[in-house]
């Protein structure tokens, strides 16, 4: 049966493993699969909720476009598009705005996170992001929406405002679900903490070799020694290694691990050879 699908990415320039782990290799599949509709949307509106320069955001959007592209998104089979082109999203935003609740946006994490102290100083535009992405969802009666685990507050309340609109104004829209990655965790960044761009934590998907090396070789480990044996399960370089790697690469190094004798260099240079893109992700 056809399902429709939807999701967002951000504009914000060097889009990172955590992006691509998280979100874009699911929306591939989803791609892939010929029962579904997908609708994959360049954000732009969501980022300027922080300051943005112009030019820099243009390229940012256009750099969005081509990730989707290269990380096998068909343009044919799927829909790509910016979302400021569609005027339709500020405009369902607003309707949208009148139904969803204060105190729903006040319980939001992302807000609370990028509001920092002083929320008096936050833009509306932050505080009412979740209902802009509400109306991207819904105005495309969007059934599965991949995201990272990170957005799947703001899926609740796309339903929750979803629901109220329905009650007050009869059946109107569908409730999305969202649709996270496998091992439902966050990715981790080179801290260990949420990659993210905010936290300057990121390994990014597309750079020179000897930046992407920099930054893996920069992921903080803990301070003993890989030296002796080791459970993989409990070091952010093997974690990463598992998302990046197939099943055979995974259990030699596993074995690596628990043998000892092994370095974190090491490690790091396994996990380089995965997470560079210009030879291909193992997929
Ligand atoms: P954005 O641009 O911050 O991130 C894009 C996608 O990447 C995922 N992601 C992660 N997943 C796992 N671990 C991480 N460390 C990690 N970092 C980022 C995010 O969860 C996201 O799926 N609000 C959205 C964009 C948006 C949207 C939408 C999404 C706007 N409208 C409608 C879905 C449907 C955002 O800021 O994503």
């Amino acid at each position: 049966m056809t399902k429709k699908i939807f999701s967002g990415v951000q504009p914000t320039g060097n889009l990172h493993l955590g992006n691509y782990l998280g979100a874009i290799k699911n929306f591939v599949e989803l791609n892939n699969d010929k029962e579904n509709e997908c609708i994959f949307c360049v954000v732009d509106l969501h980022a300027i909720t922080v300051k943005q320069n112009p030019k820099e955001l243009r390229n940012n959007i256009r750099e969005t476009v081509a990730t989707f592209v290269a990380s096998g998104i068909n343009p044919q089979k799927s829909i790509i598009f910016n979302q400021s082109k569609v005027s339709a999203h500020s405009e369902a935003a607003w309707i949208l705005s009148c139904v969803a609740r204060m105190g729903w946006l006040n319980r939001m994490t992302q807000f609370k996170e990028k509001a920092g102290k002083d929320k008096e100083k936050a833009s509306i535009g932050l505080y009412s992001y979740p209902v802009l992405m509400a109306a991207d969802i819904l105005l495309y009666d969007a059934e599965v929406v991949p995201v990272g685990k990170d957005q799947l507050q703001h899926i609740e309340i796309t339903r929750d405002v979803a629901a109220r609109f329905n009650h007050q104004m009869g059946d109107t829209f569908v409730l999305p679900q969202a649709k996270i990655q496998e091992n439902e965790q966050y990715i981790p960044g080179t801290d260990g903490q949420k990659m993210s761009k905010s936290r300057n934590n990121t390994i990014n998907i597309f750079l020179p070799q000897k930046k992407l090396r920099k930054q893996i070789m920069g992921i903080q480990t803990d301070s003993t020694p890989l030296e002796d044996p080791k459970n993989p399960e409990n070091c952010n370089v093997f974690a990463l290694y598992k998302l990046l790697a197939p099943a055979s690469s995974i259990q030699a190094l596993r074995e690596k691990y628990l043998a000892g004798g092994m370095g974190y260099g090491h490690a790091k240079t396994k996990l380089y050879e995965k997470a560079d893109w210009s030879k291909s992700y193992a997929y």
